[in-house]
């Protein structure tokens, strides 16, 4: 079923945010937002924060976001469909539904989307009603999973047939998209066939819970095939971006305010099934600093819980690492010898795992542990090398005062002077380049296109973040005023950058712009909570202009405000090509480029007074 787009707008502008949100939860007033105590964690002090201006809510604790129905559907455990409907219902609003032969409104990746379903659906269908799947029950059976729990992840069972997908889908799907998802592959003479034939199946979901992927596994152990086949990536999949089961178990991570993290789908399925549910799986990869920040706004605690093999200790060792740079707390469950997290639990039940769970130490006695076991302490070189091993961790943190805690502790335990341990760190901050510097002088750090050399300095990111702040606005003559002037790529700054394009891309559309109408449709997850987060901040243009105008958002301010940046933008931008080009004049090997340079140089200087004159 499908809403038009148009009605789903109409529904969301006709209702106020605050009142639908006031009915699960006590908002007070503070200044133009509305804040409360978060639903989706726990939490004391209010960090829940609503804006009326703009229709968006966001938590500052646990980063949820969004508008009207993305609070509905998380709040009540709902569908988008169901969260419109129920918006609609309030207000009398009838809503037709859409007929699905509509395709060409479609995007790409919708379509990719649809596929994705319909293959889940086709497999789920095998395992729970074929009798082809008896095999696949069975299967699962055996491992002790109930048809529920198959169900609530949506499982299913590849035919044998080599080519009982292709028969299936041809009259009903396009074929060309599901080869481009890997689902089925053409053979050396054209022929189509199944790519997960005989495999039982694990859909991938986004952290929005829309299928992106599958995970294919065999059911007997073989030396010719893959345990697991996984799809290959596509314009809907990333595999480092994307962590298994991130969708069934945000609510739960929000409000235990920590994640267990495993290595495999069923790990993840059995703890599930048993009542554990806060729980991501990393399915083979090594953990990626995507995954890393998709993670962080669910939460910054998590226990590692990798299997107790050679490649589960690589993988703690990898991942703390990377867990470390993101500000994360780290513990690390170790398993007996030869058990995974879904054989331990279903030997040993819940409460035994709880325990174990309980017995979880941080990440730097776990290293310690791990040197003293393989022996490191028993020679004074080795030793050495595990105590600089055991610092260089340490270097990972940006706090400085955690980093000292662990010191004193490395200190007391092996007897060593604390003022040496701190030059060893020092000595690896620097060659990291990262000496400790004062809050004030740490530059922020940003990814930045096209290429990483470009300088960015404060003053860019607050003219970058005002013309964000004008497109947030909504006003359409501003935003047009500024799209006169500069396109979506002359922002460096990468989020920055996405959101002009997609401003610009919505005014082109629909000659209109508002966060609220636009952030269903975005799939980036840092681009989404980037614009909750500056929709709601307090400030609604640059502090200087704030002093100056205390008026602040009417238009005669916003439009000044607005030229001046405008202004301000291109002066930077040009100046950065006149120091370009003076570089380039110095390098230059032949009169004839120099003379052309210093023409390209002059119309460069000739902008620069345009400009002063464009706006006084
Ligand atoms: P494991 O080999 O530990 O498998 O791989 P598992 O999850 O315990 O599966 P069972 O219990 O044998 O059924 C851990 C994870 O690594 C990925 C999968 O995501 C798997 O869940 N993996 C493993 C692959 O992607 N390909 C492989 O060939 C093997
Ligand atoms: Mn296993």
């Amino acid at each position: 079923m499908r809403i038009p787009e148009n009605k789903i707008e109409e529904i969301r502008s006709a209702v106020n945010i605050v009142d639908i949100i006031s009915e699960f939860i006590n908002l007070r007033k503070r200044g133009k937002n509305f804040l409360g105590i978060c639903p989706f964690h726990n939490e004391k002090t209010p960090s829940f924060t609503v804006s009326e201006e703009k229709q968006i809510f966001h938590c500052f604790g646990c980063h949820s976001g969004g508008n009207v129905f993305k609070f509905l559907m998380e709040y009540e455990k709902i569908s988008f469909i169901e969260s419109v409907k129920s918006v609609a219902d309030r207000l009398g609003i009838q809503i037709e539904f859409e007929d699905q032969q509509n395709p060409e409104k479609q995007s790409e990746q919708e379509i990719l989307y649809d596929v994705n379903d319909f293959a889940a659906k086709y497999f789920s269908d095998i395992l729970l009603n074929e009798n082809e799947g008896e095999i696949g029950r069975k299967y699962f059976h055996r491992r002790k999973i109930k048809t529920q729990t198959i169900r609530a992840f949506g499982l299913g069972f590849a035919s044998f047939k080599r080519d009982a997908f292709v028969e299936f889908a041809k009259n009903r799907i396009d074929l060309e998209k599901a080869l481009q998802l890997g689902l089925i592959g053409k053979g050396n003479e054209g022929h189509l066939f199944d790519k997960f034939s005989g495999r039982i199946i694990f859909p991938i979901d986004s952290p929005n819970g829309r299928v992106v992927g599958f995970g294919g596994r065999i059911l007997e152990k073989s030396e010719y095939t893959a345990k697991y086949l996984n799809s290959p990536e596509s314009i809907i999949y990333t595999k480092g971006k994307v962590l298994y089961g991130l969708s069934h178990a945000k609510d739960e991570i929000r409000r235990l305010t920590k994640v267990i993290m495993v290595e495999g789908y069923m790990d993840l399925i059995s703890l599930f099934q048993n009542g554990i549910k806060n729980v991501v799986a990393v399915s083979g990869t090594a953990l990626t600093e995507d995954q890393v920040s998709l993670l962080s706004r669910y939460t910054k605690n998590v226990v590692l819980l990798f299997d107790a093999d050679i490649a589960g200790v690589k993988a703690s060792m990898r991942s703390i690492e990377i867990l470390l740079r993101k500000d994360f707390e780290i513990k690390i469950a170790s398993l007996p010898k030869g058990e995974d997290p879904d054989s331990y639990v279903n030997q040993f039940g819940r409460e035994k795992f709880d325990d174990l769970i309980k017995l979880s130490v941080s990440f730097h006695e776990y290293q310690t542990a791990l040197y003293e076991a393989e022996g490191y302490f028993t020679d004074s070189s080795r030793s050495a090398e595990a105590i600089r091993n055991l610092v260089k961790s340490l270097s990972f943190m940006e706090d400085e005062l955690k980093r000292n805690f662990y010191i004193k502790n490395i200190s007391k335990r092996f007897g060593l002077r604390e003022k040496l341990l701190e030059s060893e760190l020092d000595k690896i901050l620097m060659k990291e380049n990262r000496q400790d510097k004062s809050p004030k002088e740490k530059t922020q750090s940003y990814k930045v296109f096209p290429n990483k050399e470009i300088k960015i300095t404060p003053e860019v990111q607050f003219l970058e973040r005002d013309i964000i702040l004008l497109f947030l606005s909504g006003n359409i003559d501003l935003i047009k005023f500024i799209f006169n002037h500069i396109s979506p790529k002359d922002l460096i700054i990468e989020l920055n950058r996405k959101t002009a394009e997609l401003v610009f891309e919505e005014i082109n559309n629909k000659n209109s712009f508002e966060v609220a109408s636009v952030i269903d449709k975005i799939d980036d997850e840092e681009l989404k909570e980037y614009l909750h987060k500056l929709s709601i901040d307090k400030y609604s243009i640059s502090s200087s202009w704030e002093k100056l105008y205390p008026g602040k958002d009417n238009y005669s301010v916003l439009s000044k405000v607005c030229m001046d940046t405008m202004k301000k933008f291109r002066t930077v931008q040009i100046d950065n090509q006149i120091n370009d080009i003076l570089v380039q004049v110095k390098d230059a090997t032949s009169e004839d480029q120099g003379v052309e340079l210093l023409h390209i140089l002059n119309q460069y200087h000739a902008d620069k007074k345009r400009l002063n004159e464009e706006f006084i």
